[in-house]
C-alpha cells in the first residue's frame, strides 16, 4: 500500500511523511520543488531510514498528474500539502492562488475518482473562520466570507471535496484546518525554510534570535487582549504531522462517519504574540529585540481551537507545550544558521 504526499518536501508535508514512514507506510512524495528543495528527502531519511519515492511534478501540469496515477496503481491514499500559502503574495498574485491551489486539487481529484476507493486528507487553514464570534473555534462556527485569496483557496477547496465526495462513490475525505503550526523535528534533520523574509512570527523571531534580522516588529498592541496583542493557537508540528496520519487511519479502517469530515488541529491554548516572544526568551536565554509597530491589515484579533471533535472523534491530542515547540524551532534556526 503507498501513501502519496504532495508537497512532501515542506514544512508540514515533510514531518508527516517521517510519522507515515514510522508507522509502517510506503510514501510516495510528489514536489515540484517551488518553495521547498530535494535535499529534505536526506533529511527524511536520516530520520526514518528509509528514502522515500520521489517525483519531481508540476501538478498544474495535468498531463503529469495522470502519468502519475497509471505509474502508481497502488495509491491507497492521498495527503494534499502542495499549495502556495503566503497570505500577502496571494492578494498581489490571485491568479497563481486560484491555478496553483484550486486547478491542481481538480486534477487529483478527477484520479482518484477514477478509483474504485481512495482517501484523501486535504491540507486546510483556521483562516477560513476569519474572525470567529466566539473562542475557542468549532468546526460548526461559520465559514466567513476569506481575507484574502489564499484564504478563499481553502475554503472554494473544502467545497470542492465536500461537493465531489457526495457523488463519487467510494472517495472519503477529511479536510484538516490547521491553527499556527510551528517548530521542527526534534531531531534537528528537518524543520521550517522559510524563503525570504519571513512572514509568520515565529521563524521571524527565531531568525531576529539568531542575527539575521535586525529587530521584530509587533504588528500593533492596542487590540482588546490582556497586553493588547493578538492571540493564535501555536501547534507543535510534530502533533500535527501526527494528526494526519491518524486521519489517514480513520479512512483507511472505514471509521469515518461520514464520506467527508473536517476537524480543528490546535492545541486548544491561546498565546498572544507577546507571551510567544516570552516563550523564546525562556528557552533561548536571550533577548529578544523586538518593536510596536502598527496593525497589519487582515489580522484576526484572536483564533484558538476546540480540540474537542479531534480529541474525541479523531482520537488525537497536541500533546507539546508553547516552549518545547519554540525550543525546536530555535534549535533548528541555530542549526541550519550554524
Ligand atoms: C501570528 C501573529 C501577527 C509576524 C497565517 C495564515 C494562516 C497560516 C498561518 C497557512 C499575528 C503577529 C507576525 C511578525 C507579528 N498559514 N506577527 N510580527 O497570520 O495567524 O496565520 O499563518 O496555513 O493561514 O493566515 O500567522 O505567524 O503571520 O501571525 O507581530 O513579524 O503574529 O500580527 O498576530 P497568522 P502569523
Amino acid at each position: 500500500m503507498k501513501i502519496l504526499v504532495t508537497g512532501g518536501l515542506g514544512f508540514i508535508g515533510s514531518h508527516t511523511v517521517v510519522e507515515l514512514q514510522d508507522k509502517g507506510f510506503e510514501v510516495v512524495v510528489i514536489d515540484d520543488c517551488s518553495n521547498s528543495s530535494e535535499k529534505v528527502l536526506e533529511g527524511i531519511t536520516s530520520i526514518t531510514g528509509k528514502m522515500p519515492l520521489f517525483e519531481k511534478i508540476d501538478l498544474k501540469e495535468k498531463s503529469k498528474v495522470e502519468a502519475f496515477f497509471k505509474k502508481y496503481q497502488d495509491i491507497e491514499g492521498v495527503i494534499h500539502f502542495a499549495a502556495s500559502k503566503a497570505v500577502g503574495e496571494s492578494v498581489e498574485k490571485p491568479l497563481l492562488y486560484y491555478e496553483n491551489n484550486i486547478g491542481t486539487l481538480v486534477y487529483l481529484l478527477k484520479e482518484l475518482s477514477k478509483k474504485n476507493t481512495s482517501n484523501f486528507i486535504f491540507s486546510s487553514s483556521c483562516t477560513v473562520y476569519g474572525q470567529a464570534d466566539k473562542m475557542p473555534i468549532s468546526e460548526t462556527a461559520p465559514v466567513k466570507p476569506a481575507e484574502s485569496p489564499y484564504g478563499n483557496t481553502k475554503q472554494i477547496g473544502e467545497e470542492i471535496i465536500r461537493d465531489t465526495c457526495a457523488v463519487t462513490q467510494g472517495l472519503n475525505a477529511i479536510a484538516l484546518r490547521y491553527f499556527n503550526p510551528m517548530g521542527a523535528h526534534p531531531s534537528g534533520h528537518i524543520g521550517e525554510l522559510p524563503i525570504g523574509v519571513p512572514q509568520n512570527l515565529v521563524p521571524f523571531i527565531t531568525q531576529t534570535g539568531v542575527g539575521l534580522r535586525e529587530q521584530l516588529s509587533v504588528f500593533g498592541d492596542d487590540y482588546p487582549t490582556e497586553d493588547g496583542t493578538c492571540i493564535r493557537d501555536y501547534i507543535y508540528v510534530v502533533d500535527l504531522a501526527k494528526a494526519h496520519v491518524q486521519a489517514l487511519q480513520r479512512l483507511l479502517e472505514g471509521k469515518n462517519e461520514e464520506n467527508y469530515e473536517v476537524f480543528n488541529l490546535g492545541t486548544g491554548k491561546g498565546s498572544s504574540v507577546l507571551e510567544v516572544i516570552h516563550s523564546f526568551e525562556r528557552v533561548s536565554g536571550k533577548k529578544l529585540n523586538y518593536k510596536i509597530v502598527d496593525r497589519r491589515p487582515g489580522d484576526v484579533v484572536s483564533a484558538y481551537a476546540d480540540t474537542k471533535k479531534a480529541n474525541e472523534v479523531l482520537g488525537w491530542k497536541a500533546e507539546y507545550t508553547l516552549d518545547e515547540a519554540m525550543k525546536s524551532a530555535w534549535d533548528w534556526e541555530q542549526k541550519i544558521r550554524g
